[in-house]
């Protein structure tokens, strides 16, 4: 099986505007295993973009090394999908050359229209081929941006907060496409989230971030077999394991200004 990716101390800054270095990353190590389902989790500004645009390869590390199936990442390629939260479909497309456009940019379309329409069929937008996006929900936007990604038979799949956008019912319904697709393509997913659960729901390891400069402080394997019941003892169990790292705990005292 192919889709390892090898994170090894990796360390990465940026200048921001006011001239000052910024640390995204400082000495970031991570093994992620072929089909593995990774989320990445932790507060805004701790380096998770900046992790998985590494692993896109539209970034370089200032030093470490990024590998996937044990050559450096050195630019974007077709074996790495990518989906963010916010749909990335040209709006002057329809859905059907939407999700066709990277295998036309590539020149391997001709032949390939059975595959654009298993991957229609696999998200579930059978019927709306011919629709722009401004005709569907955000939803179905994403569902054709994650057509998009994966009509490439990528080896790996990077997901930036791809269901951040959506309503809670249509993101739960999201969850389990993810899972439904996962079970049926071979691939490694690494998805940054916000959301304790989600990463709970979906995820083989939870990466947990933290910021200034942005490291990681724990990667917990969740052991719960799907389907996962969401208010589960055991799902609990992880919810609050994961907001204790984060230094989100209930039993926190309240701040002053409830007093
Ligand atoms: N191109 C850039 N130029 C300057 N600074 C950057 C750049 N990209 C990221 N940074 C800085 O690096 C740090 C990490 O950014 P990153 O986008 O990876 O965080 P994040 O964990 O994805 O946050 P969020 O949850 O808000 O999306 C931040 O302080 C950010 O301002
Ligand atoms: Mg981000």
């Amino acid at each position: 099986m192919v889709g390892g990716i090898e994170i090894s101390h990796v360390n990465k800054e940026f200048t921001n505007p006011q001239g000052e270095t910024v640390r995204a990353l400082h000495d970031v190590s991570l093994s992620i295993a072929p089909g593995d389902f990774i989320s990445l989790i932790g507060p805004s500004g701790c380096g998770k973009s900046t992790l998985l645009r590494l692993i896109s390869g539209l970034i370089s590390p200032d030093s470490g090394s990024v590998k996937l199936d044990g050559g450096d990442i050195t630019s974007p390629g077709s074996d790495r999908g990518f989906m963010f939260q916010e749909h990335t479909l040209f709006p002057w497309l329809n859905i059907y050359d939407n999700i066709a456009f990277g295998l036309r940019a590539r020149k391997i379309f001709r032949g390939s229209e059975k595959l654009v329409d298993e991957f229609i069929s696999l998200v579930g937008l059978k019927g709306f081929e011919k629709y722009y996006p401004h005709q569907l929900s955000g939803g179905m936007c994403q569902r054709a941006s994650l057509a998009r990604a994966l009509v490439g038979h990528p080896k790996v799949l990077l997901l930036d907060e791809p269901l951040g956008a959506l309503d809670a019912f249509t993101r739960m319904n999201m969850q389990d496409e993810i899972l439904r697709i996962r079970a049926e393509q071979n691939m490694t997913m690494i998805m940054v989230t916000h959301d304790v659960d989600e990463a709970i729901y979906l995820s083989d390891r939870i990466v947990v971030m933290t910021p200034r400069p942005g490291k990681i402080i724990s990667v917990v394997d969740v052991g719960l077999s799907h389907p996962r019941a969401r208010g589960g003892e055991d799902f609990l169990a992880y919810h609050a394991k994961i907001l204790r790292l984060l230094n989100y705990t209930i039993s926190k005292p309240e701040p002053d200004y409830y007093l």
